[in-house]
């Protein structure tokens, strides 16, 4: 069981003009999303997170979220062409052009053939100098922590800031710390969808791994244990190197 590691270290801005694409991989509960946040504070780009836009869609009544609303609810995938399109539209808007968060995307061998053909072929993402190709981050964490933090996880509908009933309690039971919402747990947070989801990215994102390896971009994180820890690695996998 994870200890309780509320993060206290607030995050220092960076006067890095171009960060450029990152993209975060790891199973469901790695801590994508809790990473994705303090990465955008620092650097100022935006968290892109296709479960969140996805969801969006969803409770907008959207055809998108029509055809995504079941496949999510029994922790099953929705298809490359759905979310490429959605992840090309939201790339189109302007606070992309200095770099982009992808947290949850992509997901398939399919999406990450795309996605390297949209950023090569899309100036709007040109760098300056340097490389236009992401810097992805593979956070690992143990199946039993997976588990745990999915199961005690909490989300605050109106800012979106994650909690966690074991490891990130708000400070107040059930109430989100900065706007006093009610937390709610996620439909797909249920134990027979949680072990779905985490079968599901075994067989279909796991290779993802190999393939950003083979392509020299991958950088590995140890995403177990306190949250500050792994967003200073994070930190560093994303300023490291020649790229920015
Ligand atoms: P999505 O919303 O992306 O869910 P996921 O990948 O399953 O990831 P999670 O959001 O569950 O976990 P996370 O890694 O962000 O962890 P978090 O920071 O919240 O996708 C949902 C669904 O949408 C999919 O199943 C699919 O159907 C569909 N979908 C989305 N993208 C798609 C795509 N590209 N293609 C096709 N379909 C797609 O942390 C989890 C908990 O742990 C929290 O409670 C947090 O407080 C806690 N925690 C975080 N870090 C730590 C730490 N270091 N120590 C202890 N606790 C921690």
């Amino acid at each position: 069981m994870e200890s309780a590691i509320i993060s206290e270290i607030p995050v220092k801005k960076s006067n890095i003009q171009l960060v450029g694409p990152v993209i975060l991989l790891g199973a469901p509960g790695a801590g994508k999303g809790t990473q994705a946040k303090r990465i955008s504070e620092r650097y100022g780009i935006p968290q892109i997170s296709t479960g969140d836009l996805l969801r969006e869609n969803i409770s907008r009544g959207t055809a998108l979220g029509m055809e995504a609303r079941s496949r999510m609810e029994r922790g099953e995938l929705v298809p490359d062409e759905l979310v490429c399109k959605m992840v090309a539209d939201r790339l189109a808007q302007q606070d992309c052009t200095r770099g982009f968060i992808l947290d949850g995307f992509p997901r398939t061998v399919k999406q990450a053939e795309w996605l390297d053909k949209h950023l090569a072929g899309n100036h709007i993402f040109e760098r300056e100098k340097g490389s236009n190709a992401p810097v992805v981050i593979q956070f690992a964490v143990e199946y039993n922590q997976l588990l745990q933090r999915l199961t005690g996880r909490r989300t605050c509908p109106t800012c979106g800031r994650i909690y966690n009933v074991h490891t990130q309690p708000p400070l107040t039971e059930g109430v989100c710390d900065i706007d006093a919402s009610a937390l709610v747990t996620r439909k797909d947070d249920r134990d027979d969808v949680i072990l779905e989801r985490l079968r599901t990215y075994e067989l279909q994102t796991l290779p993802l791994v190999n393939y950003y390896r083979q392509r020299n971009r991958l950088r590995e994180v140890d995403g177990g244990g306190a949250v500050d820890r792994i967003t200073a690695e994070t930190f560093k996998a994303i300023e490291d190197g020649d790229r920015l």
